[in-house]
This record gives C-alpha cells, sequence and structure tokens, in this order.
C-alpha cells in the first residue's frame, strides 16, 4: 500500500531533514550545519518547507522560497525551489515528483506564477514542466586590467543606512534596462550584505558593487552602473587589490558593459550553472512580467500541460505599452501554435520560436505566429541569474 504524504515540516523535522540532507548532498562542516539550521528555521517558520513522509517516517524535503524575478522591466513573484531531497533508500519512487508537485501547488496558490531552480539532474524537473531557460555565469577575469580601467566618479564605502538608495538604484536599473531574469533584492537582503564583515559594498550615486575575497581572489556577487564613468570607477576599486589578488570572479549578465572593456576579453574563463523555469500559472505569469513598450501586438497560442490542467488549453496575449492582458480564447486549439510546458517555461525566458518548433515544444500554427511570439518573447539577451539558491 502506498503511504506517502505530502506535508509541511515541523520543528522536530528538522534533524531527519538534515540526515536526508547530508546523504543527498554530502557533509557539513560546524559553521555549514550551523547555517543551514539557521535559514532552514526560517523557511520553515514562512511556512515554505515541506516535505513526504512514508509511513509516518520523514524521506524527503525541499523547500519553495519566495522569491521575485525581474522580467522585462517588472517583478514577477518566483518560487526559487531548492533543497529537493530524497533519502536514498525512498529514491526511484516517485516520492521527488510527489514533493515538487506540492511545492508547485502551493507556490501557485500563494501568488507566485513563476518557479525557478538550478538542477542537479534534468529529467526529474522536465518531467514537471520545468525546462533550461538561463544560466547564472561566473567569469574570470584579471585584476589588474580592472585596476587600470580608471574612471572619475567618487565611490565611498556603504553603509548600513544605505540599503533603501541601493534597492530603488538596482531596480530602477532593471527597470531601464529590461534584464530578464535576475532577482529583485529586497531591503533586508541588503542590509544582510551591509552587516556582513566579511562582505565590501562601494557605491556612488549611479552604481554599486558588492565583493568578497575568495581565497586569494576576489568575487564579484553584483556590479550595477548606469555610466561609463561610474562602471569603470566601480571596477578599478575591485582591481585595486591586484597586487594580492590576481584574478577576479563576477557574476555578470550575458551584457555586461566590462566585457567591451576589458584588453583580455578572449583570455576570460567562464563557468555555466543553468537554470530551470515552469510556468506555474499561465494568466498570472503573462500578465505579471513586462513586454517591450515599443510593441503592440495580439496572438492566440494554446497550452499543453498534463501536470496543471487549468494552465492548459487555448489563450490570449494582448501587449500594448508594456503590459500584457490575458484571456481564455474561444478557440479551436487544432489550428493554433501550440506550447508544451516546458516550452511556454522555455519561450517567457527569451527562446526563439524556431528553435522550441526544432526541439518539439512548439507545434502547429504558422510563421505568423512565430514572428509574433518572438516579437512579443524573444530579447537581446538571454535571461539570466546572478545568485545560486
Ligand atoms: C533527484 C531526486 C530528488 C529525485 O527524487 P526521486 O524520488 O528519485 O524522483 P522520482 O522517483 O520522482 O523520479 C522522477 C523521474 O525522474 C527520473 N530521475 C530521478 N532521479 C534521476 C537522476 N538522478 N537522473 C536522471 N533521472 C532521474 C526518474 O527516472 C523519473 O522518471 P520516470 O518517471 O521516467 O521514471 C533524488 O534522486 C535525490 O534526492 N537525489 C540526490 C539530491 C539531488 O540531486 N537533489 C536534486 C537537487 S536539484
Amino acid at each position: 500500500m502506498v503511504t506517502l504524504r505530502f506535508r509541511a515540516l515541523r520543528v522536530d523535522d528538522l534533524d531527519a531533514a538534515l540526515a536526508i540532507r547530508l546523504r543527498s548532498f554530502g557533509p557539513l562542516d560546524a559553521a555549514g550545519e550551523d547555517r543551514w539550521r539557521r535559514t532552514t528555521a526560517e523557511l520553515l517558520e514562512q511556512g515554505r518547507l515541506h516535505g513526504v513522509e512514508d509511513d509516518g517516517t520523514l524521506v524527503a524535503a525541499g523547500k519553495a522560497r519566495g522569491f521575485e524575478q525581474w522580467w522585462t522591466g517588472r517583478r514577477v513573484p518566483m518560487a526559487g525551489m531548492a533543497g529537493i531531497t530524497v533519502a536514498p533508500q525512498a529514491r526511484g519512487r516517485g516520492v521527488g515528483s510527489l514533493l515538487m508537485r506540492g511545492l508547485a501547488d502551493l507556490s501557485r496558490d500563494r501568488g507566485e506564477p513563476v518557479s525557478a531552480l538550478y538542477p542537479a539532474s534534468i529529467p526529474v524537473y522536465r518531467h514537471l514542466g520545468w525546462e533550461l531557460a538561463g544560466a547564472q555565469r561566473r567569469v574570470s577575469l584579471e585584476a589588474d586590467a580592472l585596476r587600470v580601467l580608471g574612471g572619475s566618479t567618487v565611490v565611498r564605502e556603504a553603509h548600513a543606512d544605505d540599503a533603501r538608495a541601493i534597492v530603488d538604484l538596482y531596480a530602477d536599473g532593471m527597470k531601464r534596462a529590461r534584464h530578464r531574469g535576475p532577482r529583485h533584492l529586497p531591503a533586508a537582503e541588503w542590509s544582510e550584505l551591509l552587516a556582513d564583515p566579511q562582505t565590501y559594498v562601494f557605491v556612488a550615486d549611479d552604481g554599486v558593487v558588492v565583493y568578497r575575497w575568495a581565497g586569494q581572489d576576489l568575487e564579484v556577487v553584483l556590479l550595477w552602473a548606469e555610466t561609463l564613468e561610474t562602471t569603470r570607477s566601480l571596477w578599478s576599486v575591485v582591481g585595486s587589490g591586484s597586487s594580492v589578488a590576481k584574478r577576479v570572479h563576477a557574476f555578470l549578465a550575458p551584457d555586461d558593459p566590462v566585457h567591451w572593456l576589458l584588453p583580455l576579453e578572449a583570455e576570460r574563463q567562464e563557468r555555466r550553472y543553468s537554470w530551470m523555469l515552469r510556468v506555474l500559472d499561465v494568466e498570472a505569469a503573462l500578465v505579471a512580467r513586462g513586454y517591450q513598450p515599443e510593441t503592440s501586438a495580439t496572438v492566440t497560442f494554446a497550452v499543453v500541460d498534463a501536470e496543471r490542467a487549468e494552465n492548459a488549453g487555448p489563450w490570449t496575449l494582448t501587449v500594448t505599452g508594456g503590459e500584457g492582458a490575458v484571456v481564455r480564447a474561444d478557440a479551436d486549439p487544432s489550428g493554433l501554435p501550440t506550447l508544451t510546458a516546458r516550452g511556454l517555461a522555455a519561450l517567457y525566458a527569451g527562446s526563439p520560436p524556431a528553435a522550441l518548433r526544432r526541439a518539439g515544444l512548439l507545434l502547429g500554427g504558422g510563421a505568423g505566429d512565430d514572428a509574433v511570439l518572438e516579437l512579443l518573447f524573444a530579447g537581446a539577451s538571454p535571461a539570466y541569474l546572478l545568485d545560486y539558491f
């Protein structure tokens, strides 16, 4: 008899959840375990930690974190699935899928229309409608080349009172740049960064850089600058450490301007972690995101979603002035361009319709439909995230 049950975790589940975590991702040192207990307890309090029990014994645990993601100038609530772990003896029996379905349902009900995750294994999540959407890129640069970038903008070290202003500065930047994917960092997260003695935050009137040591090297967590002068100035501050740190590793957008400023671009090293996206609520996800304000268009398409019946069927999306309106369409789905759940996720993140067709994620319809879908969704540069969760 199957006795699997998805449920919220309680404080007295934490030891069992940690045991599953250790068997899934490897050992933690004392500081790591401390951190795990702290963040896990916080998520438990927020009702964002769930698990699966088998006949009363906890056999899986996972988090659905409450984030917001920038999608073309607007913030979309996003459930960040993390720490998805199944006890070794319980794997391969659908426990992980049950956990993910439960987390997806809760997230949708909470008003989080999209979900993102970094997969350790792609098939588990593909089965459930997540698809590769973007990447976190960590690029290694020569510190000396950054040091001599110059720049005349006045830069000062940030303090606790700057959190609010930095939130606004980065949000303004994301609105203007219309980037897709990066997380919105709320004031509480900036306050934590500003309070951490091992994280250095420097600001200018129109820019901010966050960096720290990574062994003998430096690591830039985020650098945002509105102007060339400030871009140069903030990178120079980091590069000024070049007598000790030979390399600077940086989490960057694919079109970060530093790529056009450095002489050693060809020699840079890069590490990529791909992340996946799932549209949990078609209507809310398409309405919440932004679109290029210069584009006005209407498209009717169908969605096939075996996991989420409420997403399936024909929809009409009308975009005007950067905003989308969505209604259920009264159309025969057989003649419409038809997206699988995975195709919809990839399209949402900006993948070109023609590529989705070649991958079997977009079917039916015609070239005219593809042109409109491309106009509405495909963007100048790929979706990205700066941080890992
Ligand atoms: C990955 C993990 C969560 C999957 O849990 P699970 O209970 O075994 O998954 P399910 O039984 O629900 O499997 C769902 C599907 O994914 C497939 N799958 C599961 N684990 C897989 C793996 N490691 N590689 C490839 N496919 C896998 C299954 O075959 C199944 O497909 P099927 O329905 O076609 O047979 C579990 O193996 C685990 O905890 N691994 C160690 C930690 C980890 O990697 N976590 C994921 C972090 S993102």
